[in-house]
């Protein structure tokens, strides 16, 4: 198969239409047996659930080819369960996990020729999403649904690669307690638009967002979850019901404890605190790890002593045993790596 002809070092996190995208269509309460179609577009009744009253989902993962040369997939069996549970929350039928797992295996192999060369630095995106098509005009949750699944090439989700990212403490909450946060629901990046529109004017790369409940708490940024590391060299990442539980992170807490035998704790982390560790990164699909150099709280700078240059050794260790491990240079946990051809 032919690679297309795209500068693939030098691509950005955008959107570049691929050749078959992947839909399925629930209906008089069974879903359909799902399909591949070139058709990028999706026509809509005006009355749309998702239209009027956002009930829709969505996922992110990747896929890679790793150094011999196959097309393999990252963990999507706990995407799938993700998007089971965000499916759940908003009152959504469930796509099977095992259905998802197929749908994605069927989507990024018709683009085979999109996904990314080993060592290019870019690797194939995929967005499988779920939205209410029928017409509701009472709130309530539609009856009749889509299942997608379209990917896109990408490079990294922050301009500048691995530079350390500024980011800034927000006024605005991105979930309230027992609300919406822990699931991957469109509604959550809506609210998210106008907070990362004012940090960027303000010359952030990101926002912190404190716990609704306290505001005293770390909690996430808009796309990813924290990271720090200690003094002496320990993983400490934030505990809460509102964040959503990336895979990512999941993934090296494993990775520092059994590949690296590192401490690792899940626990409540106090904003004040902040100031003590010594490293920290946002972690998720679309960002890796992406190395926090500052963080700002209202003029208050906390300068992280890995500096803004490069990343912390214990975040660069991380980053090179996960990637390794995506690409097939280090021997996976059973069960994380989905060959796909
Ligand atoms: N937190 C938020 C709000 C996200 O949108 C994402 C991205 O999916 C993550 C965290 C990271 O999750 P994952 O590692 O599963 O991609
Ligand atoms: C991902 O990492 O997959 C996400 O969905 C984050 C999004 C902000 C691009």
């Amino acid at each position: 198969m032919e690679k297309k002809n795209i500068d693939w070092s030098n691509l950005g996190f955008g959107y570049i239409q691929t050749e078959l995208r992947y839909v399925s269509c629930y209906k008089e309460g069974a879903w359909d047996e799902g399909t591949l179609t070139g058709d990028a577009n999706v026509v809509l009744n005006e009355c749309a659930g998702v239209l009027q009253y956002a009930q829709t989902i969505f996922e992110g993962l990747k896929a890679y080819t790793t150094d011999d040369g196959h097309i393999v997939a990252f963990r999507p069996d706990l995407n799938g369960e993700r998007m089971e549970a965000s499916a759940r929350r908003l009152e959504m039928p469930v796509f099977s996990k095992e259905r998802f797992v197929d749908a994605v295996t069927k989507v990024v192999s018709a683009n085979a020729a999109y996904v990314p060369p080993y060592g290019s630095g870019a690797t194939l995106y995929i967005r499988p999403y779920m939205f209410g098509v029928n017409s509701v005009i009472g709130v309530k949750p539609a009856e009749e649904y889509q299942f997608r699944i379209f990917c896109t090439p990408v490079g990294p989700y922050f301009k500048g690669g691995a530079r350390p990212l500024t980011i800034c403490v927000s006024d605005f909450d991105r979930a309230a307690p027992h609300g919406t946060g822990n699931i991957k629901a469109g509604l959550n990046y809506a609210m998210s638009l106008h907070p990362i529109v004012k940090a960027h004017r303000e010359g952030f790369d990101e926002n912190l967002y404190l716990d609704p409940g306290t505001r005293t708490k770390v909690e996430e940024t808009g796309g990813a979850n924290f990271l720090f590391v200690t003094k002496d060299g320990g993983i400490v990442t934030p505990k809460s019901d509102s964040i959503l539980p990336s895979i990512t992170r999941r993934s090296l807490m494993h990775v520092a404890r059994e590949y690296l035998n590192l401490k690792v704790e899940e626990r409540e982390v106090y904003l004040e605190e902040v100031k003590d560790f010594a490293e920290c990164g946002l972690c998720g699909t679309a960002a890796v790890i992406s190395p926090v150099g500052k963080i700002v709280d209202h003029g208050r700078e906390i300068c992280l002593p890995s500096g803004m240059t490069e990343m912390g050794p214990v975040t660069r260790k991380l980053y090179d045993t996960l990637t390794g491990i995506q690409m097939g240079r280090i021997e996976a946990p059973r069960g994380w790596i989905h060959v796909i051809e």
